[in-house]
């Protein structure tokens, strides 16, 4: 009798959290089709989601530069590790702020492997980048890297 009443607590703790938290390897799939599931990249075409994104993110404005590169998409020139992109990533606005916290959290975290000194995006930070990057187009962001990076 015990067991079962364990086991119905556990069922409904765990219900929940399966069906509301956004997976961060499920949502790296649509990522992987242009960056590669190792995050490599492709020289001149996809830049690596590694070293640069690292260091972006230990950043304030390059956080926001990051939630907003998927918010809005970006559009090059755009310098990463010395190689120069002049693509164009789609806005990936089937995400909403929670996914695209996870999503940057599954890169920081697993794909680029910050270790402990890559901190988590939440889903308000997001939702603040959103909010202040409103007007921006997608070769805006692109000008924004050049700013923050240097590059
Ligand atoms: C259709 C291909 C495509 C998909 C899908 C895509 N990207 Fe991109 N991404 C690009 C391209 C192309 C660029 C460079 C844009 C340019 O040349 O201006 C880029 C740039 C970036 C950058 C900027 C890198 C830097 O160092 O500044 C980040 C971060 C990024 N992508 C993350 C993601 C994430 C996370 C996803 C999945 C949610 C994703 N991308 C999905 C093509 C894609």
């Amino acid at each position: 009798m015990k067991r079962a009443w364990l086991l119905l607590a556990l069922l409904v703790l765990a219900a929940p959290a399966a069906a509301q938290a956004p997976d961060g390897a499920a949502l790296y799939k649509r990522c992987a089709a242009c960056h590669l599931p190792s995050g490599a990249g492709v020289t001149g075409a996809f830049p690596p989601l590694q070293t640069d994104f690292l260091s972006l993110a230990g950043k304030a404005d390059g956080r926001r530069y990051l939630a907003l590169a998927l918010i809005k998409g970006i559009a090059g020139p755009l310098t990463v590790d010395g190689k120069t992109y002049r693509g164009v990533m789609p806005a990936q606005s089937m995400l909403d702020d929670a996914g695209i916290a996870t999503v940057l959290n599954h890169v920081g975290n697993t794909i680029a492997k910050g270790g402990n000194g890559f901190r988590a995006f939440t889903p308000a930070e997001v939702a603040a980048a959103r909010q202040s990057g409103e007007g921006l187009t997608s070769a805006n962001i692109g000008a924004l890297h050049g700013k923050l990076s240097g590059q």
